[in-house]
């Protein structure tokens, strides 16, 4: 799929923090979609990430990815749930536009 007609929608990158998944990181939220960045910091470093910091699609979660992620409570998974809706309204839109209701 091109890059161009993906749909933009929250995306977990796991290691988000180092070198390869900062640029990944900053390409998705380029792109148009939410980003969770899920990194330790073992070899990663937050300075990898102070261009993204202020970006409210942006949020960084210190956590061990080989644990279960549980994101269902707090600020956090309420962040998640936000941009859900987003896809939510999208998918309507789309549903509208298909019976041609809207242009
Ligand atoms: N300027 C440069 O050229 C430069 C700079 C850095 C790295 N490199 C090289 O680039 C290559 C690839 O770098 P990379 O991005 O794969 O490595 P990285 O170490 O930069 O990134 C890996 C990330 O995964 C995180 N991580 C590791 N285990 C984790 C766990 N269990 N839970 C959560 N997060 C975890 C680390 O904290 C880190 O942020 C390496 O060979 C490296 O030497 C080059």
């Amino acid at each position: 799929m091109a890059a161009d007609t993906m749909r933009a929608s929250p995306r977990v990158v796991a290691g988000g923090a180092g070198f390869l998944g900062s640029d990944l990181c900053e390409r998705l939220l380029r792109l148009g979609h939410s980003v969770l960045c899920v990194d330790n910091l073992t070899t990663g470093a937050r300075g990898n990430l102070d261009e993204l910091t202020e970006e409210p699609r942006f949020r960084l979660m210190l956590h061990d990815v080989s644990e279960p992620l549980r994101t269902g409570l707090g600020e956090l998974g309420a962040w998640l749930e936000g941009q859900r809706t987003d896809d939510r309204t999208e998918a309507a839109a789309d549903e509208l536009r298909r019976r041609g209701l809207v242009a």
